[in-house]
């Protein structure tokens, strides 16, 4: 930990610690799990500063509002959210509310909450993450508000070794690089994340055996294109093979895969070691080439195609999931024919469907279309129609076989468990509550659109 951070954390300790009261601390985040991992350094950052957790906004002194900017329903969605804190505010005026994350990286947005919500005292974007016990000191000495900003700033470097406070003991984020360079034409994150950096291999293995001690049973390699991860000779496929040589019983998968760099060495290690689970997400946005050019994705529909057979030949069984967008400006029913051809030639497991929000910045912004909202509703609507009838389908098949899950928790209505197989299906399992956190084997005897129905097997 640099130096000046550890001297801001000693300085807003002693305000915190000298409270008549304990003060509580909340960490609000939406958007990715490259966000829920920045998360837990806020957290991190918030307990070393004395705050102690608080289950709920309402009933703390410091709420952290961890933001996304990836689609425009999530900007207002968080702007509504954070409208509502002010009646917090008036309860207690000395609230501190800081927004984080990925919005706060536009200036746009940064000048809004300027004007608009008066009662938020700070901003970090997501180059500076660690100087939230700096913003937190300056704004709890004067109560001026601040907004800090940093465009040109080594955040890997700076964020590299401080504490983090992951709240889920089963699962653990392992963020191995930040930031993209690929500019896909409608995406906002290579302009709020910066471009991209790896992490050094040594700091992920280390950082991978202290989460295997800690008792987690998955780690999830992160980054916006895991494919083009720089830290080691050989890049990610070397790197999944380090990581599946540490010793104990752990899965391991990661996200996000882009299919113009998943190639050949990344199938054979997916089949080669066993602590990676059988499955792959990898994007494929659309099924038109002229769209997916539109888009800047570097590969054609017949491409993704091939580099999924490629995938198939090392992993039969792997669980291909996807996200793909609809209505990207100009798209033409016969462009979205494409896309649902694709869908139902490959037989995803699952799909993420996103409408598309066109992004300040972008370059798809600035395409002008008059598509009717109706169409592109209706379109939406069809294609995920169609994967619900091949998710159902894929889920039908599995009934009769044999899984090794791992129990993370209840199930939506808390009379059963609900755990994961190794290529990432949810499976509800009448257990005892004990097993959470443990693996175990069990008959899939049923199943829905989206999960597996199972019943454990005697060891
Ligand atoms: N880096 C990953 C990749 O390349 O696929 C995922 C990035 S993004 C956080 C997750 C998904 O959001 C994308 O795969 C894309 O389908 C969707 N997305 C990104 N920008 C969008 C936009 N402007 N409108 C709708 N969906 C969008
Ligand atoms: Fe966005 Fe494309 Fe980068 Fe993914 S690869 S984060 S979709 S620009
Ligand atoms: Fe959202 Fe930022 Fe992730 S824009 S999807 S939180 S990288």
């Amino acid at each position: 930990m640099m130096p000046e951070i550890k001297q801001y954390i000693r300085l807003v300790k002693e305000i915190v610690l000298s409270s008549e009261r304990p003060l509580r601390y909340y960490v609000d985040t939406y958007g990715c799990q490259q966000n829920e991992s920045d998360s837990e350094i806020l957290r991190g950052l918030a307990e070393e500063m004395g705050y102690l957790p608080a289950d709920d906004t309402v009933d703390a002194d410091l709420i952290v509002v961890n933001t996304c900017a990836v689609r425009e329903h999530a900007e207002q969605r968080i702007f509504g959210n954070v409208g509502a804190m002010s009646h917090i505010k008036k309860k207690n005026p000395d609230l501190v509310i800081l927004m984080a994350g990925c919005m706060m990286s536009e200036p746009h947005v940064r000048d809004r909450v300027k004007k608009s919500f008066p009662y938020v005292s700070g901003t970090l974007d997501t180059n500076s993450t660690d100087r939230m016990p700096e913003i937190l000191y300056a704004i709890l000495s004067d109560r001026k508000r601040r907004f800090y900003f940093d465009e040109d700033r080594n955040i890997l470097e700076a964020t590299e070794g401080l504490p983090r406070v992951r709240t889920n003991g089963i699962k653990a984020w392992l963020p191995i690089m930040k930031g993209c360079n690929n500019f896909c034409s409608y995406c906002i994150v290579p302009y709020v994340r910066g471009r991209e950096q790896s992490r050094a291999a040594s700091d992920v293995l280390r950082e991978a055996r202290e989460i295997i001690d800690a008792g987690h049973k998955e780690i999830t390699l992160l980054g916006q294109n895991v494919n083009s991860y720089q830290g080691i000779e050989g890049g990610f496929p070397a790197l999944l093979r380090e990581v599946n040589k540490i010793p104990g019983d752990f899965r391991i998968r990661f996200m996000t895969s882009h299919p113009k760099d998943a190639g050949e060495e990344l199938f054979r290690a997916i089949s080669e070691c066993e602590k990676v689970s059988a499955a792959l997400h990898l994007p494929f946005q659309s099924g038109s080439d002229r769209i997916l050019r539109e888009m800047n994705r570097g590969y054609t529909a017949d491409q993704y195609k091939r580099k999924i057979e490629l995938a198939r030949r090392y992993t039969p069984d792997l669980a291909i999931t996807s996200d793909v967008i609809v209505g990207f400006p100009g798209e033409t029913e016969e462009d979205y024919q494409m896309t649902e051809d694709l869908v139902r030639e490959i037989g995803f497991v699952s799909l993420f469907t996103f409408i598309f929000s066109p992004r300040e910045g972008t370059k798809a912004a600035r395409i002008h279309d008059d598509t009717p909202e109706s169409v592109i509703k209706d379109r939406f609507l069809r294609l995920v129609a169609v994967q619900d009838a091949i998710s159902k389908e894929s889920h039908a098949s599995r009934i009769g076989m044999l899984e090794t899950v791992l129990y993370d928790g209840f199930s939506r209505d808390k009379d059963a468990l609900s755990s994961r197989t190794d290529d990432g299906r949810l499976v509800i399992v009448k257990q005892d509550p004990s097993c959470i956190g443990s693996f175990g084997k069990v008959k899939i005897t049923g199943s829905t659109t989206w999960s597996l129905i199972g019943e454990p097997m005697d060891e």
